[in-house]
């Protein structure tokens, strides 16, 4: 079974060939992040126009790249949500007539189960079950991995995403957009402990997040004072530290809770070092198994998806097929 993702929910295009047998063959990606810059944030209108001219030139490359064309390719995938409408429309849009026109399946994907499945992509992979910090820009999840589509939320953020708190903190320090792994690397030269900012929702039992606090504390740090090197620096490590504590801890509970042996991180901030090696030594204290997937893979991409789709073409399961794009979609509701 080979398979055709194609991702478009935000602000990348990207595209790759999976097969249950050779495993990942081809992969591109192109990202929009330079030409949303001058507005400080994704605009969706310019995504998804972008969007439109990006996917047949990238389809072409991976095609060729995988040396596959209409005969090889069994079925197409796509992220069907959740996402910027318009921008899930032009994969939808994209899919359903290339599957039209080849007479191939179609299947819809969610996004996060993309980025969840994302670390087997990898040599070593994790077997289900397992536990999954879902850590991206627009979510900041714990979730019971039971098994392809077997999805349980244990822990949700109440207002921020880990990333979106990353991103608006980075532009409190004058880093261009998308900052998370800009104000990373600020917090290399950082000092520890020069600013202790609150762990929000360590003091409550649960499995909650909450991080829009912690861009206000950044603020009132900076506020009436010369934004120097030094000072940025060591807020960005405040900051980065309080983060990666937070999510830390909560994954220490979970795994105690859920009595899991394996942890999954997957989502953008999985790319963040200071939090994986912090991870480490959580599972190592628990007796547990860290995976997650290289770099590349944790931020949206077009493997994840074709892997999800070939995943669950071979299970047989195609709950997403003809159901839509779709802008909000729980990922605890979708069925195998
Ligand atoms: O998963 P992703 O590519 O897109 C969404 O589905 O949201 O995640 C993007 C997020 C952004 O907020 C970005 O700033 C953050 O991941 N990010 C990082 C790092 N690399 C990317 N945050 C912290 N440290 C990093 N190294
Ligand atoms: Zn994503």
């Amino acid at each position: 079974m080979r398979v055709l993702g194609i991702e478009s929910s935000c602000d990348e295009t990207a595209v790759a060939v999976y097969d249950d047998a050779d495993g990942l063959l081809a992969h591109r990606l192109h990202s929009q992040v330079a030409m949303h810059q001058a507005y400080g944030g994704v605009v969706p209108e310019l995504a998804s126009r972008d969007h439109v001219r990006r996917l047949l030139p990238l389809v072409r490359e991976v095609l060729a790249a995988s040396g596959s064309d209409e005969a090889s390719i069994d079925a197409l995938a796509y992220t069907a949500g959740p996402g910027l409408i318009g921008a899930l429309l032009v994969g939808e849009a994209f899919a359903t007539a290339l599957s039209v026109a080849w007479a191939k399946p179609a299947i819809g994907i969610h996004h996060l189960e993309g980025h969840l499945l994302a670390p087997l992509l990898e040599a070593n992979p994790p077997d289900f079950p397992f536990l999954a910090l879902l850590v991206s820009g627009g979510h900041t999840q714990l979730i019971d991995v039971a098994g392809l589509g077997k999805y349980r939320i244990l822990g949700d953020t109440l207002d921020d995403a880990a990333g979106e708190a990353f991103d608006k903190t980075a532009k409190l320090l004058g880093l261009p957009y998308p900052g998370g792994a800009a104000l990373a690397s600020l917090a290399e030269g950082g000092r520890s402990g020069e600013f202790t900012f609150p762990r929000p929702m360590l003091d409550r039992p649960g499995l909650d997040f909450s991080f829009s606090g912690l861009k206000t504390a950044a603020l009132v740090a900076l506020r009436g004072r010369e934004l120097s090197p030094v000072l940025r620096a060591d807020v960005a490590r405040g900051f980065e530290e309080a983060v990666v504590e937070t999510l830390a801890e909560k994954c220490r509970r979970a795994l105690k809770q859920t009595g899991h042996q394996r942890l999954v991180i997957a989502g953008g901030v999985g790319a963040n070092r200071r939090l994986r090696d912090r991870l480490r030594s959580v599972v190592r204290d628990q007796d547990a198994e860290l995976y997650f997937p290289r770099t590349e893979f944790c931020t949206d991409n077009g493997a994840m998806i074709a892997l999800a789709g070939c995943l669950r073409f071979t299970a047989g399961m195609r709950a997403g097929v003809g159901m839509g794009a779709r802008a909000n979609w729980e990922l605890g509701s979708i069925g195998v």
